[in-house]
């Protein structure tokens, strides 16, 4: 029994926020400014009443709807998110009850951000190649939004909030995902942080007093930090490595992978490890316009919006059974090759 990927649904909440609305609020970023460095036109937030679960629950409707597999099919729910609706309970037991799915399936939250999809298949197929399960929902969902602040650009430019639904089963026959190639190295945590709200720094009168840096983004220690040029130079040092470590363990050569697909943060970071890896922008998927970086779920709306005959690039269509999948953070890598 090998695990396969059998369907992919997304779903993005409606408001928008165009760069026209932003550039409006930080006029020294006109509208092309912002669209040409980050490669996002719109992003979609979640308001006020709205979580990571209903996003969730949402995607997963769609799957269902499609008829690919029934709530009673699914013996396991992954929940990858980092805006839980609760600290506790885990959502994933709230999403299985919301969505009707039996109590015999297991269902967990696990923290990751960028690696997150990567990191879920490799569980999922942990999971249905020793046996445990047959078909595994892994959601990926978030809502970065609640945790910026409206006078923070460096963030509010980039992130959006979306979820993917992806099911994955086991089969006799067909080619495996995989191989993986995992790295960690948490001296980076600092560099995308919500400093303040969790049991190390609990919220308090101080925390929530904003200051504004030196590019004159506010925000509080409640607030998402990110410090983009040192993403930027940890995954330009590390990702060309893995993607070479990783097309080697799957016996394969660049030339052989028809469509790369990494985790989407931006178009400029993209664009830098297209180049610096020497891949044709044919082979290569950048799909940010309509919804911004959406954290764990980048990968899988990037592989989704790769098949769609409206947004797919017809020189890819067809590639993507031969495709590389990519996940990465500043804490954390996940690498998969699905040769
Ligand atoms: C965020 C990032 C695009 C900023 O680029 P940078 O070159 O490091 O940014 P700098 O602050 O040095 O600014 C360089 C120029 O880009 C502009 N710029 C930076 N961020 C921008 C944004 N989001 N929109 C528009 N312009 C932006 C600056 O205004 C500056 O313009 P200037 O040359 O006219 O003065 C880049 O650091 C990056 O991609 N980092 C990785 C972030 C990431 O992956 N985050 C997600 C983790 S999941």
């Amino acid at each position: 029994m090998t695990a396969h990927i059998r369907q992919i649904e997304v779903y993005l909440p409606e408001p928008i926020e165009s760069n026209e609305q932003l550039s409006r609020e930080f006029p020294d970023w006109p509208v092309a400014k912002i669209a040409a460095r980050t490669g996002i036109d719109i992003r979609h937030i979640a308001p006020a009443g709205q979580c990571a679960s209903d996003l969730a629950v949402a995607a997963a409707q769609q799957l269902f709807a499609s008829g690919v597999a029934s709530r009673s099919d699914i013996d396991f729910l992954l929940f990858c998110t980092q805006t839980p609706d609760y600290f506790l309970p885990p959502t994933a037991c709230l999403i299985q009850d919301r969505l009707g799915i039996p109590t015999t399936a297991g269902a967990m939250d696990y923290n990751l951000g960028s690696s997150g999809f990567v990191y879920g298949l490799a569980l999922a197929q942990g999971l249905i190649e020793t046996g445990s399960a047959r078909n595994v929902l892994l959601l990926a969902a978030d809502t970065y939004s609640k945790l910026i602040h409206p006078a923070d650009k460096s963030t509010r430019t980039i992130f959006g909030d979306g979820a993917a639904a992806t099911l994955i089963s086991g089969m006799e026959s067909g080619s495996r995902i995989g191989p993986y190639v995992f790295g960690t190295d948490g001296s980076g945590a600092q560099n995308l942080i919500v400093p303040a709200g969790a049991m190390r720094l609990p919220k308090s009168p101080e925390t929530a007093i904003s200051q504004s840096d030196s590019s004159g983004n506010v925000r509080t220690p409640e607030n998402l930090f990110m410090d983009g040029a040192e993403i930027f130079a940890f995954t330009l040092a590390s990702v060309p490595k893995l993607v070479n470590e990783v097309l080697a363990r799957a016996g394969k050569t660049k030339e052989d992978v028809g469509l790369f697909v990494f985790h989407q943060p931006n178009r400029y970071m993209l664009e830098s490890i297209r180049k610096q890896l020497k891949i044709d922008p044919e082979r290569f998927a950048i799909y940010l316009e309509d919804c911004g970086n959406t954290v764990s779920a980048t990968i899988p709306i990037a592989l989704k919006r790769a098949q769609e005959p409206q947004t797919g690039n017809p020189r890819v269509a067809g590639r993507l059974r031969r495709g590389v999948f990519l996940g990465r953070n500043a804490r954390g890598m996940g690498c998969l090759a699905g040769p």
